[in-house]
């Protein structure tokens, strides 16, 4: 309680000043890491929280900025003005760069949520801190005083983020499943996580669970680990015990009061494809996957009484799209048991975004979900970096890319992650917005942490995407036109959204090293504009109602 004072004490006052100011500084404890690498460092005795985001009245706005030079959620307010005073007044229109405009037309996706996964490895980092700087942690990702997260990925048994390979289901040739039972790492780690966590979110976490391989039993290569796929074909015994698997997980889950929101057909099902995979993976093609689910999985759910949890496909690379897509949910009898398509950022850089929204324009009754994305995988990547901002930007440029593209959702990977960016069975270490040093008993929070809150307090779920127009400034397009400079208005990234509490959220993204000042124009309810700078290297949020 004390400390949501120490945030809304200066909040109070620059509705009593109407000064802009920064309060992130005294209140992160911002650790230097040499350049402009900062992180937020959280002890037993000290943690910093994010506002509690509450209504102002109408004509006010609030303003959040987090910067390349250490800002962390900066809070500022101001007044709409209305546009036709603007235009006569003071701000002359060459000292804006950009005018934004709220679109009058509502009515893009729906936003399903945030969220990160409650990997092994994650729990082993969360639970090796002291209780007070476990109960900070969860609280930074699913309070209202942290980034409101509404959703989580787990893995089914084990993946690479574990510290061996395991399934629920060793016995070799148990079809029935009869030795099917959940290990220590659901029932002393992942489960009573989850329930802490339930107690701390506003609103109903969504629990997504996907496969990384079959028991290696059941599978060509007889391990989990290596390329290999279920033996046999759709509609055998291989096929119908598999997904028998899905329907006892989902059950063992409900027995601990914690209900699965929403299935993957398979982690990356391309993986089990390469011959020497250094983890699980499973193979399933476009065409497997479709037999797989209308004839197996999507029965096997539907008679279990579980129609109702969200059966997602693909669950892989954008470069998969529109193809996997449209070979999956051409055949009516798979589509039905369909409700989303899931996709990973990695190799991003070789499939635009567009893809997207044109996968979405050929099936609108389908969600798209980010299902996984994390910074350091790549082989020539540091794994783990501590306080850069160019992975905050990364996040923030995918996440908008996302959401200006039909994707409803956006789910991070390892929730925690050790100093080395483990533990990882096959040593795949990568990075995480939060890194656990339990010797020390700290844990630091990454300029990419703030960058999901950017989004996720913001464009809270259930909140629709509304359409929006930039319009660069007559000397903007002059500077432009005569090919003087490539002007960093170019640059600017901006998505908005209408919340369920009929607040509008907008989010900038300026990876420009200038400032720049931009006009925002509310065109839903004429509330006239506003004129905000955009730092340099910053991420913005603004909410109003
Ligand atoms: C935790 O961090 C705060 C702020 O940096 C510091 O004052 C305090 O001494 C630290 N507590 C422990 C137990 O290290
Ligand atoms: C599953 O595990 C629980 C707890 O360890 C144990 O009591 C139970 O007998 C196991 N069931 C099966 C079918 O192995
Ligand atoms: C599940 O919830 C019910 C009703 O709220 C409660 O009686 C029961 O003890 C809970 N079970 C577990 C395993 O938490
Ligand atoms: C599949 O369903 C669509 C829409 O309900 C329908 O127009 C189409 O004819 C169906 N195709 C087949 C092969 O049944
Ligand atoms: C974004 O950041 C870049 C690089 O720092 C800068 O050149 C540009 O002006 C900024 N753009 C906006 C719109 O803020």
């Amino acid at each position: 309680m004390k400390r949501h004072l120490r945030i809304l004490g200066p909040l109070l006052l620059l509705f009593l000043s109407g000064q802009p100011k920064g309060y992130a500084e005294e209140s992160c404890g911002l650790r230097h890491f040499g350049g402009d690498s900062y992180v937020c460092v959280c002890n037993s005795t000290f943690c910093d929280e994010l506002p509690i985001i509450t209504p102002v009245r109408a004509g006010i706005y609030l303003a959040f900025q987090s910067t390349l030079n250490g800002h962390r959620f900066a809070v500022s307010e101001g007044s709409f003005t209305s546009w036709e005073g603007e235009k006569a007044g003071k701000e002359s229109a060459d000292e804006v760069d950009v005018t934004y405009t709220v679109g009058p037309a509502a009515g893009q996706q729906l936003i399903l949520g945030f969220g990160g996964a409650l990997t092994d490895a994650a729990a082993i980092n969360i639970l090796s801190l002291s209780q007070a700087n476990q109960r900070s942690l969860l609280s930074s990702y699913f309070s209202p005083s942290g980034l409101e997260y509404n959703m989580m990925r787990i893995p089914m048994a084990g993946c690479d983020f574990s510290t061996h390979i395991y399934s629920y289901d060793e016995v070799e040739g148990d079809f029935e499943l009869q030795h099917f039972n959940l290990t220590s790492e659901d029932l002393n780690m992942k489960i009573p996580l989850i329930h802490r966590i339930q107690r701390m979110t506003k609103t109903p976490l969504k629990i997504l669970a996907s496969p990384w391989s079959a028991p290696g039993w059941m599978k060509t290569n007889k391990a989990m680990s290596g390329g290999g796929k279920l033996i046999g074909q759709a509609g055998d015994r291989y096929h119908k015990s598999w997904a028998q698997y899905f329907v006892k997980f989902v059950q063992h889950y409900q027995v601990h009061n914690i209900s699965i929101w929403g299935l993957t057909a398979q982690n990356e099902p391309i993986d089990g494809f390469i011959p020497l995979f250094p983890f699980q993976s499973m193979g399933f093609s476009p065409t497997s996957q479709r037999d797989f689910i209308s004839t197996d999985l999507g029965p096997a759910l539907s008679n279990a009484g579980l129609r109702k949890v969200k059966l997602i496909i693909m669950d892989d690379q954008r470069f998969l799209l529109p193809k996997w897509a449209d070979t999956v949910l051409a055949d009516n009898a798979t589509s039905r048991y369909v409700d989303g398509i899931g996709v990973h950022w990695y190799f991003n850089y070789i499939t635009p975004a567009s893809v997207l929204s044109k996968t979405r324009q050929r099936h609108p009754d389908k969600f798209l979900l980010s299902t996984e994305a994390c910074e350091g995988s790549m082989p020539w990547q540091t794994k783990v970096v501590l306080g850069d901002w160019s992975r905050a930007e990364a996040y923030a440029t995918d996440i908008m890319e996302n959401l200006l593209n039909g994707v409803g959702g956006w789910i991070d990977w390892n929730l925690a992650l050790d100093t080395q960016g483990g533990p990882n069975w096959a040593s795949n270490f990568v990075d995480s917005p939060i890194i656990v040093n339990a010797k020390a008993d700290e844990f630091y929070k990454q300029p990419m942490f703030y960058a999901l809150g950017h989004f996720s307090k913001f464009i809270s779920a259930g909140s629709y995407m509304v359409q929006g127009e930039s319009v660069l400034t007559p000397h903007v397009m002059t500077i432009l036109t005569l090919g003087l400079a490539s002007h960093p208005a170019k640059s600017l990234l901006i998505c908005t959204a209408e919340r369920p509490d009929k607040g509008l959220a907008l989010v900038v993204l300026n990876k420009s090293s200038t400032t720049l000042h931009l006009r925002i124009v509310d065109g839903r309810r004429v509330r006239g504009s506003f004129v905000a700078q955009i730092a340099p290297r910053s991420i913005s949020s603004f909410i109003w109602w």
